[in-house]
Order: C-alpha cells, then structure tokens, then sequence
C-alpha cells in the first residue's frame, strides 16, 4: 500500500481538503499530497480540536486514508478511529476499561483501543466534559448525520457544556443566517441536548458554571479552553477531540495519559518575554511560541502578571498556532515551575511580524469581529471604556457566552456600548458562523486566533489590529 510521510504537524480542521484528501495547510512540506488510500505517518496534530470531524468528511467523499500511523499520542487524530480509519502506534499495548455501569458499548470500545495506542494507565473518572465540534459551518452534514445517530442510543454521565453553534439560538434571522443553515444547526442541537449536554454554547465554559478545580481529572475539547484550565487553574485534560468528548460524557472516564499525569506537565521550553502591555501582544507571543515549537510547554518569564483576558488569550493562540496545551507563568500558573532544559528569547520585532503574516489588508474593512475567545466581563468593561464618547464607523459583531450576555445586558457597560453602535451576540463565534455566506469578505479582529481560522476557514481577508487601534481606526468622537 502506497506510504505517505509526513514530516510536519497537521491540523485537521483546516489543513486538508475534504473533497480531495489534499493537505492545503499553507507551508506544510507535504503540502498538495492526497492522503486518501495511502497509510499516513502522522507526527501529531495542531490546531483546533473540531478537526476531528473532518475524519467523517474524508470518509463521506471516498478520500479516507486507508490508516493511520501515530508518532505519539494525539487524542484528535486518534479519533479517526470513530470513522472507521484505523490509527496504529509502535508498541501498542491492550489496556481495558473495568466499569460496573453499563455504558454505550462503542464508545467504550473506542476507549479502550484509544488507551491501548496512547500507553494509558488505566482509566480516570473525569467529573466533566466539555464538548467541541458544534457548528454547522464546521462538522457539516457529515457530523450532523453522526449526531443524530446516536440520539436515542447516548446518555451523559457527566456534565457536559458546549462550543459556540453557528449562530445566535434567538436571533440567528437578525444575523442574516441563511435558512437551510440554521436547520442544519437546530438539528445538531437537538441531537446534543437530546443525549444530555448543557446548551453553555461558549469556548470559555470556565465562565459559565463548568468550572474544575485544581487537580480535577476533566476532558475537554476546545483546545483554547483546554489550555487555560491546565495552565491558570491547574485541572487535568487533554486537548481531546471532538468526537472523543462525546464518547467521554457517554462513558465517563478518558484513559490516563498525557495532561493528566504530573512528569507530563513540567515545562519544556523557557521563553523570555519582552515587556509587553497589550492583549494583542500575548497574542502575538504565545502563536509565535506555538507556531516554532508545536508541542511545547512554554514558560513564559517577563509577563506581569497577566489578568483574565491576557491569560485566555495566551491559551487560545498557543493552542491554534501549534498544539499546546499547557504553560506555565510564576505567580500564576499553581503547578509553576522555574525552570525548562531550553530557553529562547524573543523581542517585539517578531512579535510585529506575526501582525504582518496574519493580515491581508489594511484599512476599510467589511467587519470588525470581537471575542475570540468569548469576550469576558473585563473585556467588555475594557471596551465600553474605550467606546464611550464614540461613534462607530463600520459594523462591530461582538462574540460571548449566554451567561456573561445576561450580566452585562442593562448595566452602564451595555448602554456605552450600545451606544458605540456595536452589536453582541450569544452562543456563536465570528469563525464558527457562516459569514462568507452572508456577503462579508474583509474583517477586522483583535485576536491572532480568529485571524487563523477567519482565512483558512471561512475564505475571507484579515486585518490584526489591537482593539485600542480597531477603535481608533473605525469610530469616531461623538
Ligand atoms: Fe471561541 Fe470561536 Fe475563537 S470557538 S476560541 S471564539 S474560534
């Protein structure tokens, strides 16, 4: 059987091309190559963890590569298994999972084979799940029709929250939703809800009451939210994928390997910050770490001290760029350590240049986009601050969670912002929803992470501006 090697990390979600099995992620060595019929030498995955879905993609349009062959373990790509891909590590061995309950067989099946591949110890009980792979736009009809399988056939054990859908649950007609979309993404709801999972439909689930202790054992997907819970509160997951969490909240326990065992968490690289201030530098810093060291554990020395909005973004760009699910900051992080065997520096000049290759335009955008991850309550008072006494200038969409959406509504944040001319909405995400369907083309947006996913996903320009440059470039004062 024809062989195909690859020699860099690959992200499923936006790396390859459903339709012809082609790896399309820009600057792959093994960029163009099909993989469909051929054994896949796979390093390990990066990027987010939706992209398991797109292993019943490549399955649905006949271009499934015949197997899959891990260099280490990796709970997105081994998910392919839940398509029917067969995935194989060196030095496998079979590990059971022993339970009293009575659990949805398949799913504890693929468990097992997943323990067996990843060289588990055995099994924790986990005490939630957080479930990615919830839009439409981006699981499709193939993940649809997966769902809805399994719909009188599933029940949770544990609690299980969930990403943003592809659009606002009450407003979706305001946001310009086409119709056979939103049918798509009710479908897909029922069949969660249906099985027991939390309508939280956010990234940031640790805001919105699904929020672990330290030491907790957890399986999340949501690889920015992964990140932040094993780095600024200390509970234990792998970046899991998305099918994986729904196979998780059915059974209730996840093998006990990786993030979940303490020699696994210690730092592996140390990386001198410089001083920097801005939301959008962290950005910067942590996709810079992410994108030349994949599969690291950085320790970043230099920050001081990073509050909420800095720390998330920290974890969502680190863990798009490259597959990192953990750093660690001192004073921050519980577990921190001092120290890492390499260290690296890096100055503002590259920090500048992450701005430079993320951006297409600049100037006159279509859309300015906020809230990746979902927009805080100190993001909102952060921008409310800046937009009092302006006028926007083109459309602002701002993007968060149901829970914080009711905290804020009323309040003297929401009249300023309101009075800005901005919109928010609940539930979705400017990358999840469909918003080359609705005639945008050019967006603007604060976070290197939705600058990502806004070209390689959803087809459209990019403009990365820190959010004191969005307000100033597009409103004016009243
Ligand atoms: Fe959240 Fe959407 Fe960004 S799910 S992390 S706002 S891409």
């Amino acid at each position: 059987m024809t062989e195909l090697r690859l020699t860099a990390p690959i992200s499923w979600l936006d790396g390859i091309d459903h339709r012809t099995g082609k790896i399309v992620q820009k600057d792959h060595p093994q960029y163009g190559e099909s993989l469909a019929g051929k054994v896949v030498y796979v390093p390990h995955s990066i990027g987010s963890t939706v992209g398991a879905y797109t292993f019943f993609a490549l399955r649905k349009y006949g271009m499934a590569p015949a197997k899959i062959v891990l260099e280490e373990p990796d709970s997105i790509t081994i998910s392919a298994e839940l398509a029917g891909i067969p995935v194989e590590i060196k030095g496998a061995r079979e590990v059971k999972l022993e339970i009293a309950e009575e659990v949805y067989e398949e799913f504890k099946r693929y468990l097992e084979k997943e323990a067996s591949i990843s060289d588990a110890r055995g099994f924790v009980k986990v005490s939630s799940v957080h479930i990615s792979g919830v839009s439409y736009a981006t699981i499709g009809e193939y993940g649809k029709e997966w769902l809805a399988n399994l719909k009188n056939k599933v029940n949770f054990r544990v609690v299980a929250t969930t990403n943003p859908l592809g659009m606002d649950l009450v407003r979706w007609r305001e946001m310009g939703i086409p119709d056979k979309f939103a049918r798509g993404q009710l479908d897909i709801v029922e069949s969660l809800l249906s099985m027991g999972a939390l309508p939280s439909f956010t990234c940031t689930p640790y805001l919105s009451g699904n929020l672990p202790r330290y030491a907790e054992h957890i399986s999340w997907g949501e690889s920015s939210a992964v990140s932040y819970v094993n780095s600024a509160i200390g509970a234990r997951t792998n970046r899991e994928g998305g099918t994986k969490t729904i196979a998780v909240a059915a059974v209730g326990y996840t093998p006990l390997y990786g993030m979940h065992l303490d020699e696994n968490r210690n730092p592996s690289l140390e990386v001198v910050a410089p001083e920097i201030r801005d939301t959008i530098e962290y950005y910067e810093l942590a996709y810079l770490v992410g994108q030349e060291h994949p599969n690291s554990i950085p320790i970043y020395t230099g920050l001081k001290e990073p509050n909420l909005p800095k720390l998330k973004a920290l974890a969502a760009a680190g863990a798009s760029s490259g597959s990192i699910e953990m750093y660690h900051i001192p004073k921050v992080t519980p577990e921190a350590k001092t120290r890492a065997s390499k260290s690296i520096s890096v100055n503002k000049k590259d920090l500048a240049g992450v701005r430079e290759e993320l951006s297409t335009f600049d100037g006159g955008t279509d859309l300015v986009v906020l809230g990746c991850p979902h927009m805080s309550l100190q993001e909102f008072k952060e921008l409310a601050i800046l937009a009092k006494g302006r006028k926007a200038l083109k459309t602002f969409w701002l993007y968060t969670s149901r829970t914080i959406l009711s905290l804020v509504e009323g309040t003297s944040i929401w009249a300023a912002i309101r009075n800005f001319g901005a919109k928010v909405w609940a539930d979705t995400c400017m990358v999840v929803s469909p918003l080359e369907e609705m005639g945008i083309k050019k967006v603007t947006t604060n976070s290197t992470k939705a600058a990502k996913y806004l070209r390689s996903l959803r087809g459209l320009d990019v403009e990365l501006l820190s959010l004191r440059e969005i307000i100033e470039r597009y409103s004016r004062r009243e």
